[in-house]
């Protein structure tokens, strides 16, 4: 059994060890995934791959607790991370409340909540309230709609400027490490060398401090669409169609169950 990271430890990994991290959404997944994460994320990308929605938008704070649970159960001595849903981290007052919930609820290590400085005193309560919190920069999930899809982040002189201001503004509140999403490499790189704790990537290329891939995608299961950063492990969608065409076929020609699977 892998011995369970620390905030400390996690912050003592910036420039040694780069950190694994990979979404899982229920117990089954999260036990699979622990034996080689640093950290569990329970993403609110389960909202697309898990509940087929388009975005993820609407998932809620209930459903994310009842996810978290199963994955703080299924993996007990992984460093869990609890994605905080659209909507719950609004101004301080509801962000502390919301996350308070969400510790009392589930045994999660931390929260994440998406936004740079303009979120900054919003971690800075958290933290001060004994919420741990992860930081998400650049490509944010949440605001889709609100900027009209998914755009990569660090293409210009300005942008870049603004991502490095995210990430000092995030360590300055309190984050003791941060995601960075759908950002240009160069720049990813320039933003994981001006702060001190952990920057880790999606879609950011590989210059940072480690990389977090969701689950279902790394494993080929989710086939709505692949973002230029998924890299497959694995043909996961082919496997289960062809097991369950299998199984299918035996049922159908009486085959299954043969005397071995029967009493
Ligand atoms: O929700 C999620 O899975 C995430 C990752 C894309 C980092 O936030």
């Amino acid at each position: 059994m892998r011995k369970k990271l620390t905030i400390t430890s996690i912050k003592k990994s910036k420039n040694s060890k780069p950190l694994v991290m990979i979404t899982a959404y229920d117990a089954l997944f999260a036990r699979l995934v622990s034996q080689s994460a640093d950290m569990i994320l329970v993403g609110d990308s389960l909202n697309m791959s898990f509940a087929g929605e388009s975005d993820t938008l609407s998932a809620t704070l209930d459903q994310m607790i009842y996810h978290t649970k199963a994955v703080c159960t299924g993996a007990p001595e992984s460093f869990i991370v609890a994605d905080m849903p659209f909507g719950t981290y609004v101004n301080k007052k509801e962000a502390l409340k919301n996350s308070i919930k969400m510790f009392q609820e589930t045994s999660c290590d931390c929260v994440k909540i998406e936004g740079g400085a303009d979120k900054a005193n919003i971690v800075k309560y958290l933290c001060k309230n004994g919420i741990a919190v992860c930081g998400h920069i650049g490509l944010l999930p949440q605001s889709v709609r609100g900027e009209g899809g998914y755009k990569v982040k660090g293409r210009t002189e300005e942008e870049a400027k603004q991502l490095i201001a995210d990430a000092k503004a995030i360590e300055s509140a309190g984050a003791f490490c941060m995601v960075i999403e759908g950002v240009k490499a160069e720049v990813a790189k320039e933003v994981a060398s001006s702060v001190s704790i952990p920057v880790i990537g999606i879609g950011a290329g590989i210059d940072v401090d480690g990389q977090v891939l969701v689950f279902s995608d790394m494993l080929g299961l989710f086939e709505e669409f692949t973002p230029k950063f998924v890299k497959k492990y694995l043909d996961g969608a082919s496997l289960v169609r062809d097991a369950v065409s299998t199984y299918a076929g035996e049922v159908q020609k009486k085959e299954f169950p043969s005397e071995e699977h029967t009493y």
